[in-house]
């Protein structure tokens, strides 16, 4: 297999940089795609050689990230940091489908990475770039899943890492990984898109290697995603993926990955992509819908936290991923992502609220006559049910009234006397 170079390319402006210095974006302020010349490049050799790896018991082609390593990063072995991330599992939706609407609906599970999201499979090509670069600390603003992620690798790779979080804004099960894996943890007195804005101005000006998905080396990783769900699918492309947007890096990579197995025509049909974003936290949605020019949501506010984002950094990837793929972009709303929540809860298969925008957006997508019941179509679930515990058990108890929401589904515990005549009224008595 030929080696393909790889440099970085300005989605806006076009100007390349080789890999030889760390760069985030361009002169003139774009993001930045990892490109590679695909020139006598065999398709059908390179879905060879990854059909070859799947179920690898040794070396980097155990990771579902570094089993694609042509299309993500080609070092080798021992300039890689993994934790063997991927390898998730995709699930009939069960009851999430019903309730979706859909009868081919398959939730590819990215909450079974090692920290829980599929901020991993980023998270193991950025920290392999940090060492790539010499980095010794490592940086991002997060709304909890990146930094989880990030302080997991830097740890396991002896880096130190540096995390800025909004204050009291992020689900517990994230922080308490950034605390446990020992990230410094800096808790800003403002939003997420206060603490993008600063990480930015914190990794220029004091040499730290910036680890948010604006890193191009993130999206690469990221792409495994969609290798790894279309591998599953013995390369038989959906009609459709649904996937949550927040940063919209998620979406970005997705986008990225179809457009370079189409290229290389490993796959020879473009599915559509649709973006979900909460309502509270839409400003590709407003963009989209009313045809204006991006400008970011103020004060954003979603119960699901980790896409709380007014003001996406790779807004320009994700539009032109929404392009190629004849994409489409819609919100739900505070209800609507809980009883889509409640839906995948109550399938088994469980994940936070986030990533419940696709089952709601397909939902929604379903009725509005876009997304067709009989279509073949793949959610993505972003992150682990336990990531936010308080989500959940507002929900089943009932008292996230505050937030406008309701317990539609909700499955209260009830306390009793320790003896089986109170078991018996309660369970039995109807
Ligand atoms: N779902 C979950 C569970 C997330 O944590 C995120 C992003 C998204 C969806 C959206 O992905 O940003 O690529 O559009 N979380 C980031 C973080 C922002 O800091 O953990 P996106």
């Amino acid at each position: 297999m030929k080696k393909m170079e790889a440099y970085l390319k300005c989605i806006r402006c076009g100007k390349e940089y080789d890999l030889g210095q760390v760069r985030y974006t361009c002169d003139c302020g774009g993001t930045l795609d990892l490109k590679r010349d695909f020139d006598g490049v065999d398709g059908m050799e390179l879905k060879d050689l990854w059909e070859k790896r799947w179920g690898a018991r040794s070396g980097s082609a155990m990771s579902g990230v570094w089993r694609y390593k042509e299309l993500v990063f080609d070092l080798p072995d021992d300039k890689i940091v993994t934790r063997m991330e991927g390898n998730t599992r995709m699930y009939p939706a069960g009851k999430a489908g019903k309730y979706a609407g859909l009868k081919n609906f398959l939730l590819k599970h990215e909450g079974e990475n090692p920290t829980g999201s599929f901020k991993d499979r980023g998270m193991t090509c950025g920290a392999t770039a940090a060492k790539f670069y010499n980095a010794t600390t490592v940086a991002c603003a997060s709304t909890g899943n990146t930094s989880a992620s990030m302080a997991s690798y830097a740890a396991c790779s002896g880096m130190k890492s540096l995390i800025f979080i909004p204050e009291g804004k992020i689900a517990y099960g994230k922080l308490a990984q950034a605390l446990a894996f020992g990230g410094r943890t800096l808790q800003i007195k403002g939003n997420f898109d206060d603490a993008m804005t600063l990480v930015q101005e914190v990794c220029a000006k004091l040499n730290i290697y910036l680890l948010n998905s604006i890193n191009p080396f993130r999206i690469e990783g990221q792409k495994a995603i969609c290798f790894e769900i279309l591998q599953q699918l013995n390369w038989q492309v959906p009609d459709w993926f649904v996937i949550p947007g927040g940063n919209l890096g998620n979406n970005s990579a997705l986008s990225k990955a179809l457009e370079e197995l189409y290229t290389l025509g490993i796959i020879n049909k473009k599915p559509r992509i649709a973006v979900i974003q909460a309502a509270g936290a839409a400003p590709l949605v407003k963009m989209w819908k009313e045809h204006t020019p991006f400008e970011p949501v103020k004060n954003p506010e979603t119960i699901a936290t980790a896409i709380k984002i007014g003001n996406p950094v790779s807004y320009e990837k994700s539009l032109r991923g929404l392009k190629w793929s004849n994409g489409v972009v819609e919100s739900v709303t505070e209800q609507e992502i809980m009883d889509a929540k409640a839906m995948v809860d109550a399938a088994g298969i469980g994940a936070e609220p986030a990533s419940c925008c696709s089952v709601a957006g397909a939902k929604k997508l379903v009725e509005a006559g876009v997304i067709d019941p009989e279509a073949t179509v793949v959610g993505i679930l972003t992150g682990n049910i336990l990531k936010d515990p308080d989500a959940v058990i507002g929900y089943h108890q009932d008292t996230l009234g505050k937030l406008g929401i309701k317990g539609t589904y909700a499955n209260k515990p009830t306390v009793i006397e320790p003896d089986l005549e109170a078991v018996k009224a309660a369970v039995f008595a109807d």
